[in-house]
């Protein structure tokens, strides 16, 4: 199949290079388009619109609203000379209201929408074993499910838009407060002395084994892959909570998480990895 990828950052580069392995024509564009070369194989087109007409499928994989805003949204006149039917999927994490935007806009233009986030990073997605999440019309997020089995290990179809984007924000939360408590627990456990090895012995034999084990090591490794920014990390928690709020949500864990993470960035640690955030809580 022709797929168009918009956006070859860590995670997009990493789903272009596993669909171009399933046999997939990939077109690409990004901002910078020396990273649209860097995947073999891939073809590196001018302009967005351009690879939205040279495929059956367009995913975007973008930083924030603000990215998919001034790609997709802001000449609206290039998305009204697309295609009739073009199906554009949104991979990149944004907000619920983002999302019903660009269904919105879409419709008007006479395209069709998908939300298509995903849980899981570059490696899960060269190693098929993400866990994609889609949303909006069930013909078109089948469609768009064939394509994503080919870099997921699951497959969920959540219900209209915005639900998957907003799942995607509900896991997300879950996850980055999840890592930033570790670096709390260890922050409590260093105020007494006791060593960081000591409270990952006595964790592996309590519910939190799985969460000290996949992060402890890595969050304390100040050389650990930035696979993930923990810029995109205060992102998300940042989207959760304003999505949330406007819901009636109350969640002052997720917002104490924010918090520390907003704070790692201010202190130039937004491009290290996510879990970077254990070493900032211990001021290392
Ligand atoms: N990495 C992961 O493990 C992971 C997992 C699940 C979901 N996500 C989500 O997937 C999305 C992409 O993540 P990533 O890790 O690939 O991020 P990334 O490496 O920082 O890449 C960001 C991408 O967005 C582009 N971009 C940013 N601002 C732009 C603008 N104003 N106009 C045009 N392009 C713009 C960048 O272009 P340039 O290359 O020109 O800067 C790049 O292609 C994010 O929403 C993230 O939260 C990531």
């Amino acid at each position: 199949m022709k797929i168009g990828i918009i956006g070859f950052g860590n995670l997009g580069s990493a789903i272009a290079q596993k669909l171009l392995e399933e046999g997939h024509e990939i077109f690409g564009w990004n901002r910078t388009p020396e990273k649209v070369s860097k995947i073999k194989g891939a073809r590196v087109l001018s302009s967005p619109w351009e690879v939205v007409r040279s495929s059956d499928v367009t995913f975007t994989i973008l930083s924030d609203d603000e990215a998919v805003e001034e790609v997709l949204l802001k000449d609206k006149e290039k998305l009204s000379e697309l295609p009739e039917g073009s199906i554009i999927a949104n991979i990149s994490t944004i907000t619920p209201y983002m999302s019903m935007r660009l269904e919105r806009e879409l419709g008007k233009a006479k395209l069709r929408y998908a939300e298509s986030p995903v849980l899981g990073g570059p490696q899960a997605a060269l190693s098929k074993n993400l866990i994609s999440l889609l949303g909006g019309k069930k013909e078109i997020a089948d469609f768009i499910a064939s394509i994503m089995r080919g870099v997921s290990r699951e497959v969920f179809y959540i219900g209209e838009v915005p639900k998957a984007s907003a799942l995607k924000l509900v896991f997300n939360s879950g996850t980055f407060t999840a890592v930033e408590l570790i670096g709390e627990m260890l922050s409590l456990a260093s105020s007494w002395n006791i060593d960081a090895e000591i409270v990952k012995n006595v964790a592996s034999k309590t519910v939190l084994s799985q969460i000290f084990s996949t992060y402890l090591d890595r969050g304390l490794d100040p050389n650990f892959p930035p696979y993930f920014y923990l810029e995109l990390a205060a992102k998300d928690l940042s989207y959760a909570i304003y999505s949330g709020r406007k819901g009636g949500s109350f969640t002052p864990a997720i917002a104490g998480a924010y918090e520390a993470y907003i704070s790692a960035v201010k202190s130039g640690l937004g491009k290290r990895y996510y879990g970077a955030i254990i070493r900032y809580l211990l001021g290392k």
